[in-house]
């Protein structure tokens, strides 16, 4: 039931707010993470040296995502990668590798065939679900749900931002059992996390309207670039998928710093760029490196759409549209910059005429391999 939206999906990035919420809520208290699907597996943390992430799509993103997160708390070094690839090739793995995986679905057998390589490999696994029962959280040694309800719409969304939310909780737990962070570390993450909700439903109240106009005008498009740096990154290249997937406009995500190494050439007059700005406040140095990349881009013609926190002025004379996000730390960027991109897809594919919920060619859960 749509619940009165015009689409699923519609629906679904209006309930970006309380997946984050709900995968929030009974998991910590009084600034301690307290996952109780967690309990008794103390010793299972403590003796991992290395984690992987594995997953397909934008759950992939959800893990390139949350890799910042995860290293910087609990100081063990982790990698990302496509479960298909990390599946087929001889990756060196053992008890003290962690494996996470994370689907939506629970049901997608590239990621479920990956959990079960690992474990034959005597990792450890855990896996990041949005499906109560489904199959990979079966294969796994233990589960932390993500709790965004029902996910219709091929192109997954509040999914996305609770898999980074429960990511981040698993980071937490594997840094409160270690003793990687202090208490007050974790209790200050925790209250960030508690923040994004309200962040989140501003974004919807404040720029929903906005940036649906400006994806309309923008329905004759043929190809959109998107540009971000460290956690700004995958999110560009979620926002990059999530237009291909519903548009079927020609999108890239690149890394900021890429540009000169071979993208730039694509920056040609009225070429939309999107980039993800971060914020000035929580590292001066970044933003002046991608406020450096916005100027490059636009000397050379680029329509430049910035994703750039409340008060930052910086970005204003490069700009062709700026959408705002509030202030939020470095890490909780993603949560709230990824909002804007996701109705920007909808938006454009809504005045496209074509059906957001059921993109051509495409299973909302991929249970081949
Ligand atoms: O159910 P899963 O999370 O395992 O699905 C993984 C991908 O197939 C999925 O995220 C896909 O990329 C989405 N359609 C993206 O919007």
């Amino acid at each position: 039931d749509k619940g009165g939206w015009s689409s699923f999906m519609a629906k679904e990035v209006s309930e970006e707010p309380e997946a984050v919420a709900n995968t929030l809520r009974g998991r910590s208290h009084d600034g301690v993470v307290t996952i109780p699907e967690l309990e008794g597996l103390d010793d299972l943390f403590a003796g991992i040296n290395r984690v992987i992430i594995v997953a397909c799509g934008t759950a992939s993103y959800a893990g390139m995502t949350a890799k910042y997160a995860f290293e910087q708390w609990t100081r063990i070094p982790v990698e990302v990668e496509l479960a298909h690839e990390f599946r087929y090739r001889d990756p060196v793995i053992g008890p003290s590798t962690l494996v996470v995986s994370i689907s939506q679905s629970g049901e997608t057998m590239d990621t479920l065939m990956a959990v079960k390589f690992a474990r034959e490999g005597g990792a450890k696994t855990v896996s990041i679900c949005n499906t109560q029962g489904a199959t990979i959280p079966r294969e796994s040694d233990a589960i932390v749900y993500t709790h965004a309800g029902p996910e219709v719409a091929v192109a997954s969304t509040k999914a996305f931002v609770a898999q980074i939310t429960a990511l981040y909780l698993l980071a937490l737990h594997v840094s409160q059992v270690r003793g990687s962070q202090s208490k007050l570390a974790i209790a200050d993450a925790l209250r960030e996390l508690e923040a994004i909700p309200a962040k989140i439903s501003q974004i919807l109240e404040r720029e929903q309207a906005h940036i649906e106009q400006f994806a309309g005008w923008m329905a004759d498009t043929r190809s959109v670039l998107f540009l971000g740096r460290h956690v700004g990154y995958p999110i560009a290249l979620e926002g990059a998928l999530k237009l291909k997937e519903i548009s079927y406009i020609h999108a890239e995500g690149f890394a900021a710093g890429e540009l000169k190494h071979g993208p730039i050439a694509l920056i040609e007059p009225g070429q939309p760029v999107f980039v993800i700005v971060p914020s000035p406040r929580e590292s001066a140095e970044m933003h002046k490196k991608v406020v450096s990349s916005i100027q490059e881009i636009r000397a050379r013609g680029a329509r430049v759409i910035v994703v750039a926190e409340e008060g930052d002025a910086a970005v204003l004379p490069y700009a062709d549209e700026v959408l705002r996000i509030p202030l939020a730390g470095r890490l909780y960027e993603p949560l709230l910059a990824v909002v804007p991109l996701h109705i920007f897809a909808m938006g454009l594919a809504t005045a496209k005429g074509l059906d957001v919920d059921q993109p051509r060619n495409l299973a909302k859960s991929v249970t081949v391999e």
